[in-house]
């Protein structure tokens, strides 16, 4: 079966080179067979180690941040040709806990979102509303915002390797995942935001994917629906099992979870 959904685990602040190493060495069995396309997310330190270790294998490595600019005197940061330099494939922007903790705004996101193309990564940009905004009933308006500012400039031809991810903030490391309605109201949302700002042809091809509180027991009812791509996962993404288990809807829900659905673009270099 053509490979059409993609399951990316975010580790976050979790993990040593050893620790990341091993859980490569003890996933790359569990997930070989998989008819989804599985990425890894690492800190900074182990991105080498762990695309070596996952040479060979259809576990693809990038990086949960970057600094915008190619080079130059920005004590701490990481650029995007390092990220290339290390391996990374491909780089989630814009999570929620960077706007938060970082007070990253969409502007900067968007100068990184550049930055990646312009390096040959993969960018996953992510977009989601808070608690108070989804009952204040803003959830589209900030859906809007977030697209329209952090994808702006971004042309047709470069929109070929995008990916998005939809994270209700709610959702993030609460147990509180979106019902798969909830989230593929948002998706239908995104779907339509996206369509107008990079054209039809373009838009329609993004994949879009959920993350928060994804799990095991209900990644399948999520990636079930029409127009949820793939899933971002992080606590669940720490183990081995746990995250294999993500990436490998087969039996009773394999005809739901891996229905045809528009492809995912592979990230540019081996
Ligand atoms: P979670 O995190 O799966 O632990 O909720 C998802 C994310 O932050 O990407």
């Amino acid at each position: 079966m053509a490979k059409s959904c993609i399951v990316v685990g975010n580790w976050k602040m979790y993990k040593t080179i050893e620790e990341a190493v091993n859980f490569v060495k003890a996933a790359i069995p569990l997930v070989a067979k998989s008819d989804v396309q599985v990425y890894l997310a690492v800190p900074f330190t182990a991105l080498q180690a762990s695309v070596k270790a996952a040479a060979g294998s259809n576990i693809v490595i990038g990086a949960q941040n970057m600094f915008d600019a190619r080079e130059g005197a920005f004590t701490g940061e990481i650029a995007g040709r390092m990220l290339v330099d290390a391996g990374a494939r491909f780089v989630i922007l814009g999570h929620s806990e960077r706007r938060q903790s970082f007070h990253e705004d969409d502007a900067f996101i968007n100068r990184k979102v550049k930055a990646a193309f312009e390096e040959g990564l993969q960018p996953i940009l992510c977009v989601g509303e808070n608690a108070s905004q989804r009952q204040e009933g803003k959830t589209e308006e900030v859906l809007r915002q977030q697209l329209a500012d952090s994808l702006e400039g971004i042309k047709g031809k470069q929109a070929s390797s995008l990916l998005v991810a939809y994270e209700p903030i709610w959702a993030i490391g609460t147990g509180n995942t979106a019902t798969p309605d909830m989230a593929e109201a948002a998706h239908i949302f995104c779907r339509a935001e996206i369509t107008d700002l990079l054209g039809k042809v373009a838009g329609s091809k993004v994949p879009l994917l959920y993350g928060g509180s994804v799990r095991p027991d209900n990644g399948a009812a999520l990636l079930a629906q029409p127009d949820i791509d793939g899933l971002l996962v992080g606590g669940a993404a720490l183990e081995p099992t746990s995250f294999a288990a993500l990436t490998q809807f087969t039996g009773d829900n394999a005809e739901p979870a891996l229905k045809p659905r528009r492809r995912v673009p592979k990230p540019k270099s081996e």
